[in-house]
């Protein structure tokens, strides 16, 4: 296969929150992984110190909170100040302490680095307490809630920049649903006290790829939003935990940008897509698994609905699928970078994310390295790339259906800051390498940086490494030089572009 790359022609430059993050307080995420007071390997703040370390290590550069479900009855007043009131998580059926809250959080994100993003109960919560809450991170002194801040010891403004109103208030799973028309109202009235906290904030809103809702949205509110929410895991395993194998994930690749053209092409008909960009502040390939509680019928014992959730936790389940799919899903964010200015992939630590914690240390499960491979050697300018013959290749999906999907998956990139390329290539087939040759105008060495582990079910565990960056270095550039990709293998191909 030949790959024609045009440096002239730049796509544009992508938004490094393409490669942000969420964070929710559901199962391990919050209380026993980042926040561990007590733990030997915790900070003075109760932080898991190697749990930010590996966070700052692929450049977090946002991170959202608190929810997700959680947050549609959540009160953040409960959770500052000294007297921290416990609150029954009604989303997930389990007592919160409310010991993690805003200026906790707060802290976390200024040690890691990233962005703070704070997502807001449009669920039970009101306009008012949204605002309230943007007066209580982002006003210098004025008003009770800003006193109330410096009172517990943060003179300085949190400065909080993203805010999202409401999480998917659309779906009936969600405290606090909305109808379109509620929604749009809503939305209105809680943006609009929000900018006038603070009208330096960007804001965006639980939105879908559905037009009625999004008419609804963007008509009464699309003057005050900035972004617009969306969401997706394809792999809908919320309830059953019945894992899509390695053939049935690569099913997916066909279709990760679905979302993105239909929410693209509401915003162009309104002529808000110069205006307002996308928010995809909740993407995995997999659902939570969270049997009984995100459902009409809720479970009653603790092992209907609660117990099941630790089975997020078995390492041996996240393989070279998941770090294929996150690779081509990054793909896809680049080539829409015109329009996708942040991707948060969910969550960040335990659950589905790509840092497990036990007590005594951390995982990097295979996802974590596509992250560490994308932020730390792609580049930032995206370009205009082809090849007229790409190799297909045919799979199953879950319905037992045959699906035809390009077998590489590759995004050409240059650099703002420096010369050379970065090409980000992903071979989708489970046992076939792949040679393609690069058509461009380069010079200087050629390294290749890669991930392929020794199986599609390689994984890491604890004391069990079987995913780790590799590098190759492929000598000096000639125009048309072949490269070889392994079977189920995630590679960045930097060209006269070591960190010099
Ligand atoms: O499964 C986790 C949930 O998925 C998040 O809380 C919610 O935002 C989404 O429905």
């Amino acid at each position: 296969m030949k790959l024609y790359v045009l440096k002239e022609r730049e796509l544009g430059k992508r938004d490094p929150m393409i490669y942000g993050h969420f964070i929710e307080h559901f199962h391990r995420q919050i209380y026993g992984g980042v926040y561990d007071p007590g733990n030997e390997l915790s900070d003075e703040d109760g932080f898991r110190a190697d749990v930010l370390d590996a966070m700052r290590k692929i450049k977090v550069p946002i991170l959202r909170w608190p929810g997700g479900c959680f947050v549609s009855s959540y009160h953040w007043k409960n959770a500052v100040g000294s007297n921290r009131k416990p609150m029954f998580d009604k989303a997930w059926r389990v007592e919160d302490p409310n010991t993690f809250g805003t200026d906790e959080y707060i802290k976390m994100c200024r040690k890691i680095g990233c962005e703070p993003y704070i997502c807001t109960n449009a669920g039970t919560g009101t306009a008012e307490e949204m605002s309230d809450w943007a007066e209580y991170c982002n006003l210098p002194n004025e008003g009770e809630f800003a006193k109330w801040r410096i009172e517990n010891g943060y003179e300085e403004p949190h400065k909080v920049k993203y805010w999202s109103i409401g999480n998917e208030n659309y779906g009936f799973w969600e405290i606090g649903a909305k109808t379109a028309e509620e929604w749009g109202r809503l939305v209105a009235e809680a943006s609009k006290m929000i900018k006038h906290v603070d009208p330096t904030t960007e804001l965006t809103a639980a939105a879908l790829a559905d037009i009625n809702w999004n008419i609804h949205l963007l008509e009464n509110s699309g003057q005050f939003l900035d972004w617009i929410s969306i969401h997706e895991y394809w792999d809908g395993i919320h309830n059953d935990n019945n894992y899509a194998d390695y053939e049935q994930v690569m099913a997916y690749t066909a279709n990760l940008n679905t979302s993105i053209e239909k929410v693209r092409g509401l915003l162009t008909a309104m002529q808000l897509d110069k205006r307002i960009r996308i928010a995809f502040d909740e993407w995995n390939l997999r659902g939570w698994y969270h049997p009984n509680v995100h459902t009409i019928r809720q479970g009653v014992t603790k092992e209907e609905y609660l117990y099941p959730r630790d089975e997020n936790d078995d390492n041996t389940k996240y393989t070279m699928a998941d770090a294929v799919f996150t690779a081509c899903f990054l793909n896809t964010c680049n080539r829409n970078c015109d329009i996708v200015g942040m991707a948060n992939f969910a969550p960040i630590v335990n659950t589905r994310g790509c840092i497990y914690t036990y007590p005594k240390g951390i995982v990097l499960r295979s996802t974590y390295h596509v992250f560490d491979l994308y932020v730390n050697y792609l580049g930032d300018i995206v370009l205009d790339s082809f090849s007229p013959k790409p190799p297909l290749m045919t799979v199953k999906n879950k319905a037992g259906k045959e699906v035809t999907v390009e077998q590489l998956d590759i995004v050409a990139t240059s650099f703002s800051d420096k010369e050379g390329y970065a090409i980000a290539a992903v071979n989708k087939s489970a046992d076939e390498e792949v040679k393609f040759s690069l058509d461009l105008c380069g010079e200087g060495e050629v390294v290749r940086y890669y991930i392929s582990g020794n199986s599609t079910e390689s994984y890491n565990d604890v004391d069990h490494t079987e995913v780790t960056i590799r590098r190759e270095e492929l000598g000096v550039f000639k125009r048309g030089m072949e490269i070889t990709a392994e079977p189920h293998s995630v590679n960045i191909i930097q060209i006269g572009a070591a960190n010099n």
